[in-house]
Protein backbone atom coordinates (compact mmCIF):
# COMPACT_ATOMS: atom_id res chain seq x y z
CA UNK A 1 0.00 0.00 0.00
CA UNK A 2 2.83 2.59 1.12
CA UNK A 3 5.03 1.20 -1.48
CA UNK A 4 2.55 2.51 -4.63
CA UNK A 5 2.14 5.82 -2.66
CA UNK A 6 6.01 6.55 -2.49
CA UNK A 7 6.81 5.23 -5.84
CA UNK A 8 3.90 7.82 -7.03
CA UNK A 9 5.40 10.47 -4.37
CA UNK A 10 9.15 10.09 -6.10
CA UNK A 11 7.51 9.70 -9.59
CA UNK A 12 5.09 13.01 -9.33
CA UNK A 13 6.78 14.74 -6.30
CA UNK A 14 2.58 15.08 -5.28
CA UNK A 15 0.00 12.87 -3.51
CA UNK A 16 -3.61 13.77 -3.30
CA UNK A 17 -4.95 14.95 -0.09
CA UNK A 18 -6.32 11.32 0.58
CA UNK A 19 -3.21 9.67 -0.28
CA UNK A 20 -0.97 11.77 2.33
CA UNK A 21 -2.90 11.13 5.41
CA UNK A 22 -3.25 7.26 3.87
CA UNK A 23 0.63 7.34 3.65
CA UNK A 24 0.62 8.87 7.46
CA UNK A 25 -2.06 6.36 8.96
CA UNK A 26 -0.34 3.49 7.40
CA UNK A 27 3.02 4.14 7.77
CA UNK A 28 5.27 1.32 8.99
CA UNK A 29 8.92 1.11 9.66
CA UNK A 30 9.93 -0.22 5.94
CA UNK A 31 8.24 2.95 4.39
CA UNK A 32 10.13 5.52 6.57
CA UNK A 33 13.10 3.75 5.41
CA UNK A 34 12.42 3.88 1.90
CA UNK A 35 11.14 7.78 2.23
CA UNK A 36 14.89 8.35 4.70
CA UNK A 37 16.85 6.76 1.47
CA UNK A 38 15.23 8.56 -1.31
CA UNK A 39 15.14 12.11 0.48
CA UNK A 40 18.80 11.70 1.44
CA UNK A 41 19.18 11.15 -2.64
CA UNK A 42 17.57 14.11 -3.86
CA UNK A 43 19.30 15.86 -0.96
CA UNK A 44 22.48 15.20 -1.90
CA UNK A 45 22.14 15.90 -5.33
CA UNK A 46 20.82 19.26 -4.53
CA UNK A 47 23.16 19.89 -1.91
CA UNK A 48 25.59 16.88 -1.45
CA UNK A 49 26.43 16.77 2.43
CA UNK A 50 26.65 20.57 3.10
CA UNK A 51 24.72 21.65 5.92
CA UNK A 52 23.66 25.56 6.12
CA UNK A 53 23.65 27.25 9.27
CA UNK A 54 21.60 30.17 10.41
CA UNK A 55 22.62 32.62 13.19
CA UNK A 56 19.18 32.73 15.15
CA UNK A 57 19.26 35.77 17.32
CA UNK A 58 15.77 35.66 19.51
CA UNK A 59 15.73 39.73 19.79
CA UNK A 60 11.95 40.11 21.96
CA UNK A 61 10.26 37.35 24.09
CA UNK A 62 7.15 40.55 24.05
CA UNK A 63 3.92 39.25 21.75
CA UNK A 64 0.69 41.07 21.49
CA UNK A 65 -0.95 37.63 20.57
CA UNK A 66 -2.32 34.74 22.84
CA UNK A 67 -1.39 31.53 20.57
CA UNK A 68 -2.48 28.98 23.03
CA UNK A 69 0.50 26.79 22.34
CA UNK A 70 2.99 29.49 22.65
CA UNK A 71 5.05 29.99 26.32
CA UNK A 72 5.74 34.08 25.16
CA UNK A 73 2.04 34.22 24.42
CA UNK A 74 0.53 37.65 25.95
CA UNK A 75 -1.74 36.25 29.07
CA UNK A 76 1.67 34.16 30.32
CA UNK A 77 2.68 36.17 33.16
CA UNK A 78 5.30 34.28 34.38
CA UNK A 79 7.96 35.21 31.86
CA UNK A 80 9.96 38.06 32.65
CA UNK A 81 10.25 39.94 29.13
CA UNK A 82 12.70 41.34 27.58
CA UNK A 83 13.69 43.16 24.24
CA UNK A 84 17.03 43.74 22.71
CA UNK A 85 18.35 47.06 21.98
CA UNK A 86 19.26 47.54 18.51
CA UNK A 87 23.33 47.80 19.44
CA UNK A 88 23.17 44.72 20.90
CA UNK A 89 21.60 42.44 18.03
CA UNK A 90 24.12 44.44 15.88
CA UNK A 91 26.58 43.09 18.18
CA UNK A 92 25.20 39.64 18.15
CA UNK A 93 25.40 39.53 14.27
CA UNK A 94 28.84 40.46 14.00
CA UNK A 95 30.30 38.25 16.67
CA UNK A 96 28.20 35.44 14.09
CA UNK A 97 29.81 36.87 11.18
CA UNK A 98 33.20 35.86 12.89
CA UNK A 99 32.04 32.57 13.62
CA UNK A 100 31.81 32.18 10.22
CA UNK A 101 27.85 32.46 10.17
CA UNK A 102 26.36 34.34 6.84
CA UNK A 103 23.09 34.13 7.38
CA UNK A 104 21.38 36.03 10.45
CA UNK A 105 17.62 35.44 11.54
CA UNK A 106 16.07 37.52 14.10
CA UNK A 107 13.07 36.13 15.49
CA UNK A 108 11.15 37.59 17.92
CA UNK A 109 7.22 38.16 19.62
CA UNK A 110 4.86 40.29 17.37
CA UNK A 111 6.59 43.19 19.58
CA UNK A 112 5.55 46.68 18.82
CA UNK A 113 8.32 48.59 19.62
CA UNK A 114 9.95 46.59 16.58
CA UNK A 115 7.79 49.21 14.50
CA UNK A 116 8.94 49.65 10.28
CA UNK A 117 11.64 52.04 11.76
CA UNK A 118 13.18 50.56 13.93
CA UNK A 119 13.65 46.76 12.19
CA UNK A 120 14.71 48.43 8.75
CA UNK A 121 17.52 50.54 10.98
CA UNK A 122 18.93 47.16 12.50
CA UNK A 123 18.39 45.41 9.07
CA UNK A 124 20.28 47.71 7.25
CA UNK A 125 23.39 48.56 9.32
CA UNK A 126 23.57 44.33 9.63
CA UNK A 127 23.78 44.52 5.83
CA UNK A 128 26.27 47.96 5.51
CA UNK A 129 28.66 45.61 7.66
CA UNK A 130 27.73 42.08 6.29
CA UNK A 131 26.74 42.83 3.01
CA UNK A 132 27.89 39.11 1.65
CA UNK A 133 25.18 38.03 4.63
CA UNK A 134 21.63 37.03 4.31
CA UNK A 135 19.19 38.52 6.94
CA UNK A 136 16.22 36.55 7.54
CA UNK A 137 13.03 37.73 9.74
CA UNK A 138 10.47 35.83 12.11
CA UNK A 139 8.88 38.40 13.60
CA UNK A 140 5.11 37.58 13.15
CA UNK A 141 2.48 38.78 10.54
CA UNK A 142 3.10 42.42 9.48
CA UNK A 143 1.07 44.44 6.34
CA UNK A 144 1.94 44.18 3.14
CA UNK A 145 3.79 47.78 3.29
CA UNK A 146 5.67 46.68 6.35
CA UNK A 147 7.31 43.87 4.68
CA UNK A 148 7.94 46.15 1.46
CA UNK A 149 9.84 48.27 3.78
CA UNK A 150 11.57 46.21 5.01
CA UNK A 151 12.73 43.88 2.04
CA UNK A 152 13.40 47.33 0.60
CA UNK A 153 16.13 47.79 3.66
CA UNK A 154 17.21 44.62 2.69
CA UNK A 155 15.79 41.65 4.18
CA UNK A 156 16.40 38.67 2.24
CA UNK A 157 14.13 35.61 3.63
CA UNK A 158 10.79 35.85 5.77
CA UNK A 159 9.67 33.09 8.03
CA UNK A 160 6.48 32.79 9.24
CA UNK A 161 4.38 29.42 9.74
CA UNK A 162 1.35 28.60 8.51
CA UNK A 163 1.00 26.48 11.52
CA UNK A 164 -1.95 24.98 9.95
CA UNK A 165 -3.36 24.64 6.71
CA UNK A 166 -6.50 24.00 8.02
CA UNK A 167 -9.05 27.05 8.91
CA UNK A 168 -10.90 25.21 11.64
CA UNK A 169 -7.82 23.91 12.56
CA UNK A 170 -6.27 27.23 13.08
CA UNK A 171 -9.19 28.34 14.93
CA UNK A 172 -8.67 25.63 17.59
CA UNK A 173 -4.81 26.45 18.41
CA UNK A 174 -5.50 30.61 18.38
CA UNK A 175 -8.01 33.42 19.89
CA UNK A 176 -10.51 34.78 18.11
CA UNK A 177 -8.41 38.14 17.12
CA UNK A 178 -5.99 36.12 14.80
CA UNK A 179 -7.27 34.45 10.90
CA UNK A 180 -6.49 32.01 9.07
CA UNK A 181 -6.95 34.57 6.36
CA UNK A 182 -4.63 37.27 7.71
CA UNK A 183 -1.94 34.44 7.93
CA UNK A 184 -1.91 33.13 4.52
CA UNK A 185 -2.81 37.26 3.31
CA UNK A 186 0.75 37.72 5.15
CA UNK A 187 2.62 34.71 3.15
CA UNK A 188 0.96 35.61 -0.08
CA UNK A 189 2.46 39.27 0.25
CA UNK A 190 5.95 38.04 1.49
CA UNK A 191 6.17 36.14 -1.13
CA UNK A 192 4.92 38.45 -3.74
CA UNK A 193 7.21 41.57 -2.55
CA UNK A 194 10.14 39.29 -3.40
CA UNK A 195 11.60 37.49 0.12
CA UNK A 196 12.25 33.90 -0.15
CA UNK A 197 9.53 32.23 2.25
CA UNK A 198 9.75 30.23 4.25
CA UNK A 199 6.28 28.33 6.16
CA UNK A 200 5.94 25.28 8.41
CA UNK A 201 4.15 24.09 11.20
CA UNK A 202 4.09 21.76 14.57
CA UNK A 203 3.87 18.14 14.42
CA UNK A 204 1.46 16.88 17.08
CA UNK A 205 -0.68 19.87 17.73
CA UNK A 206 -3.64 19.51 19.74
CA UNK A 207 -6.97 18.69 17.87
CA UNK A 208 -3.90 17.60 14.52
CA UNK A 209 -5.24 13.75 12.84
CA UNK A 210 -3.33 12.81 9.39
CA UNK A 211 -6.55 14.58 7.83
CA UNK A 212 -4.74 17.91 9.12
CA UNK A 213 -1.22 16.97 8.65
CA UNK A 214 -2.27 15.93 4.87
CA UNK A 215 -3.85 19.63 4.23
CA UNK A 216 -0.24 20.91 5.52
CA UNK A 217 1.67 19.01 2.91
CA UNK A 218 -1.01 20.04 0.32
CA UNK A 219 -0.43 23.44 1.23
CA UNK A 220 3.40 22.61 0.96
CA UNK A 221 3.11 20.97 -2.38
CA UNK A 222 1.18 23.90 -3.75
CA UNK A 223 3.06 26.86 -2.43
CA UNK A 224 6.56 25.54 -2.67
CA UNK A 225 8.30 27.36 0.15
CA UNK A 226 11.83 28.18 0.01
CA UNK A 227 11.95 27.44 3.65
CA UNK A 228 10.06 25.08 5.34
CA UNK A 229 10.40 24.68 9.08
CA UNK A 230 8.45 21.83 11.02
CA UNK A 231 9.21 20.50 14.27
CA UNK A 232 7.43 18.68 17.23
CA UNK A 233 4.87 20.49 19.50
CA UNK A 234 5.80 20.19 23.17
CA UNK A 235 3.63 21.80 25.76
CA UNK A 236 4.72 25.10 27.78
CA UNK A 237 3.20 24.62 31.66
CA UNK A 238 2.14 27.82 31.29
CA UNK A 239 -0.03 27.96 28.46
CA UNK A 240 -3.97 26.33 28.00
CA UNK A 241 -2.18 23.14 26.21
CA UNK A 242 -0.20 22.32 29.30
CA UNK A 243 -2.04 19.03 29.20
CA UNK A 244 -1.65 18.18 26.06
CA UNK A 245 0.56 15.10 24.61
CA UNK A 246 4.15 16.68 22.53
CA UNK A 247 3.85 15.60 19.20
CA UNK A 248 6.36 12.57 18.25
CA UNK A 249 9.66 12.68 16.68
CA UNK A 250 9.00 9.67 14.83
CA UNK A 251 6.29 11.46 12.76
CA UNK A 252 8.38 14.54 12.68
CA UNK A 253 11.41 12.49 10.80
CA UNK A 254 8.53 11.02 8.74
CA UNK A 255 6.99 14.65 7.32
CA UNK A 256 10.97 15.48 6.82
CA UNK A 257 11.64 13.48 4.02
CA UNK A 258 7.80 13.35 2.12
CA UNK A 259 8.50 17.04 2.42
CA UNK A 260 12.11 16.67 1.11
CA UNK A 261 10.07 14.51 -1.73
CA UNK A 262 7.49 16.98 -2.23
CA UNK A 263 9.79 20.00 -2.98
CA UNK A 264 13.25 18.57 -3.49
CA UNK A 265 15.23 22.08 -2.88
CA UNK A 266 13.53 23.35 0.28
CA UNK A 267 15.82 24.18 2.91
CA UNK A 268 14.53 21.88 5.64
CA UNK A 269 15.89 22.67 8.92
CA UNK A 270 16.33 19.89 11.45
CA UNK A 271 14.89 21.90 14.51
CA UNK A 272 15.33 22.77 18.13
CA UNK A 273 12.39 21.32 18.77
CA UNK A 274 13.13 18.30 17.34
CA UNK A 275 16.24 18.34 19.12
CA UNK A 276 14.52 18.94 22.69
CA UNK A 277 12.49 15.61 22.43
CA UNK A 278 15.08 13.19 20.76
CA UNK A 279 18.74 13.75 21.87
CA UNK A 280 20.25 13.07 18.74
CA UNK A 281 16.88 15.06 16.80
CA UNK A 282 18.79 17.12 14.67
CA UNK A 283 21.54 14.80 13.29
CA UNK A 284 18.08 12.23 12.70
CA UNK A 285 16.56 15.18 10.98
CA UNK A 286 19.45 15.52 8.60
CA UNK A 287 19.47 11.47 7.79
CA UNK A 288 16.22 12.18 7.43
CA UNK A 289 16.72 14.97 4.17
CA UNK A 290 16.81 18.15 6.08
CA UNK A 291 19.86 19.94 5.09
CA UNK A 292 20.08 23.21 7.68
CA UNK A 293 20.62 23.80 11.09
CA UNK A 294 20.14 26.66 13.29
CA UNK A 295 22.11 27.77 15.98
CA UNK A 296 21.94 29.78 19.10
CA UNK A 297 23.31 33.01 19.23
CA UNK A 298 21.53 34.84 21.54
CA UNK A 299 23.25 36.32 24.83
CA UNK A 300 22.94 33.40 27.03
CA UNK A 301 20.87 35.77 29.83
CA UNK A 302 17.69 35.96 27.47
CA UNK A 303 18.03 32.39 25.93
CA UNK A 304 15.73 30.89 29.02
CA UNK A 305 13.02 33.51 28.41
CA UNK A 306 12.60 32.72 25.22
CA UNK A 307 11.14 29.62 26.23
CA UNK A 308 8.01 28.87 23.57
CA UNK A 309 8.33 24.96 24.75
CA UNK A 310 9.36 23.42 27.77
CA UNK A 311 12.98 22.07 28.48
CA UNK A 312 14.41 24.04 25.60
CA UNK A 313 17.91 23.06 24.69
CA UNK A 314 20.85 25.40 24.27
CA UNK A 315 19.52 27.57 27.19
CA UNK A 316 22.48 27.10 29.50
CA UNK A 317 26.05 28.58 30.11
CA UNK A 318 27.69 25.51 28.18
CA UNK A 319 25.78 26.31 25.08
CA UNK A 320 27.87 29.69 24.17
CA UNK A 321 28.60 28.57 21.35
CA UNK A 322 26.33 26.08 19.74
CA UNK A 323 27.79 26.47 16.93
CA UNK A 324 30.91 24.18 18.02
CA UNK A 325 28.16 21.84 19.15
CA UNK A 326 26.55 21.13 15.83
CA UNK A 327 29.75 21.41 13.81
CA UNK A 328 30.99 18.31 16.11
CA UNK A 329 27.20 16.66 15.42
CA UNK A 330 27.27 17.33 11.66
CA UNK A 331 30.61 16.09 11.18
CA UNK A 332 29.68 12.70 13.55
CA UNK A 333 27.45 11.52 10.99
CA UNK A 334 29.53 12.63 7.53
CA UNK A 335 27.97 16.48 7.10
CA UNK A 336 29.62 19.52 6.95
CA UNK A 337 28.89 22.83 8.21
CA UNK A 338 29.31 25.56 5.64
CA UNK A 339 30.79 29.34 5.51
CA UNK A 340 27.87 30.66 2.96
CA UNK A 341 24.59 32.52 2.49
CA UNK A 342 22.78 29.71 1.81
CA UNK A 343 20.34 30.55 -0.61
CA UNK A 344 17.98 27.96 -2.07
CA UNK A 345 19.23 26.22 -5.66
CA UNK A 346 16.31 25.92 -7.61
N1 LIG B 1 5.96 23.61 20.71
C1 LIG B 1 6.63 23.56 19.54
N2 LIG B 1 6.75 24.60 18.70
C2 LIG B 1 6.20 25.76 19.08
N3 LIG B 1 6.12 26.94 18.46
C3 LIG B 1 5.46 27.80 19.27
N4 LIG B 1 5.08 27.18 20.39
C4 LIG B 1 5.51 25.90 20.30
C5 LIG B 1 5.40 24.76 21.13
N5 LIG B 1 4.76 24.79 22.30
C6 LIG B 1 6.59 27.17 17.09
C7 LIG B 1 5.49 27.78 16.24
C8 LIG B 1 6.09 29.12 15.84
C9 LIG B 1 7.56 28.89 15.96
C10 LIG B 1 8.39 30.12 16.12
O1 LIG B 1 7.68 28.06 17.09
O2 LIG B 1 5.27 26.96 15.10
O3 LIG B 1 5.73 29.52 14.53
FE1 LIG C 1 23.28 24.41 21.27
FE2 LIG C 1 24.46 21.94 21.12
S1 LIG C 1 23.64 23.18 19.58
S2 LIG C 1 24.30 23.28 22.83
Amino acid sequence: MTDRLIDKLIKERSLSKEEYALLISERTLKAAERLKQAASEVRDEIYGHDIFVRGLIEISNICVNDCYYCGIRKSNASVERYRLKSSEIIDTADRGYELGFRTFVLQGGEDPAYNDEVLCDIVRKIKEMHPDSAVTLSMGERSRESYRKLHEAGADRYLLRHETASPEHYGKLHPEEMSFSNRMRSLKDLRDTGYQTGCGMMVGSPFQTERELAEDLKFIEEFKPDMCGIGPFIPHRATPFRNERPGSAELTLYLLSIIRLIHPPVLLPATTALGTILPDGREQGILYGANVVMPNLSPVRVRKKYELYDNKICTGEEAAECVDCLSARMKAIGFRIVTERGDIRL
